[in-house]
């Protein structure tokens, strides 16, 4: 299984190869939340286009793919700096990359902090610890995942921007895979950062150029609100499975129980 550049918080790796058997073998790929780009990988070298709002994220992606050996280069550097002074060298490189945004920087982080989780505070700062136990991936393995991504992304134009100015351009035999931010907990419909209002309208007009789309969502509920916000992308799309928390199974979408829900997946046309 192709191993992770970064570790990314609701990460679909573990569903990649189940979702992937779903998209289109022809056509522009678009992801534009790409996050950990897990989607991405497991589908393989195609052309295409990702994007996700971070800078610094995609960052990194246009370096593993124009400049791998940079990056593992930059790493294996601050890893035998962190062997060598320990958690000052981890601080050090954290104020370095608050203050000047380099990508190098934030791979390093993200592969030597807790959990490996990238985190910024409210003022965009990157605020998560060091890992005191692990002392990261080793640079030679890195360096081997980073060049193995380079031949996989080597089609794939990358893009900082919002999910609605990457998708016009995406036309009739298109494809896109939309993975969005969380829909929050307890039922609560709409998450306060994102707009999802917003999203069922883009939907709506993807819907209308004839652009095929396949969406994740991912959220938990203990109540029937959930089958609320799910109305809207069911009436959006023509097929859904959904993950049920327990059996990890994908059902398909018909007369499911949505009281146990952590993850669907809705397909704006039918595969069989
Ligand atoms: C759930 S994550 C994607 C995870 C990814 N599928 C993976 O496997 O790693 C959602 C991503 O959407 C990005 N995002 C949130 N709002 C966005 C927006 N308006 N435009 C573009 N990207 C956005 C976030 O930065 C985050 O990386």
């Amino acid at each position: 299984m192709l191993q992770p550049v970064i570790k990314w918080s609701g990460s679909k790796r573990k569903s990649a190869e189940f979702i992937t058997s779903f998209i289109p073998k022809t056509g522009t790929y678009f992801e534009p939340f790409l996050g950990g780009g897990s989607i991405l990988g497991a589908l393989g070298n195609r052309p295409g286009y990702a994007g996700d709002q971070i800078p610094e994220l995609i960052g990194i992606w246009d370096l593993v793919k124009s400049d791998p050996s940079f990056l593992a280069n930059s790493y294996e550097k601050s890893w035998n700096g962190l062997q060598r002074e320990g958690h000052t060298y981890y601080y050090k490189v954290r104020d370095r990359f608050n203050k000047k945004r380099n990508p190098e920087d934030l791979l390093f982080l993200s592969r030597t902090c807790v959990n490996g989780l990238i985190r910024f505070n409210t003022y965009g700062d990157f605020n998560n610890s060091l890992h005191h136990t692990r002392p990261g991936i080793h640079p030679e393995t890195l360096r081997s995942i980073l060049l193995e991504w380079s031949k996989i992304v080597s089609k794939t134009k990358f893009a900082a921007t919002d999910y609605e100015n990457l998708l016009k351009k995406a036309k009739l035999g298109d494809i896109v895979y939309m993975d969005p931010p969380y829909m929050g907990n307890k039922g609560r419909y709409k998450n306060e950062q994102f707009d999802f209002e917003r999203l069922w309208q883009i939907l709506d007009d993807l819907n209308k150029r004839k652009v095929k789309w396949i969406l994740s969502l991912d959220g938990k509920s203990g109540d029937r609100d959930y089958s609320k916000a799910l109305s809207a992308p069911k009436e959006l799309s023509k097929d859904a499975y959904l993950l049920d928390g327990e059996s990890s199974a994908f059902p398909r979408l018909l007369n499911s129980r949505l009281d146990n829900v952590t993850e669907s997946l809705f397909l704006n046309f039918k595969i069989k």
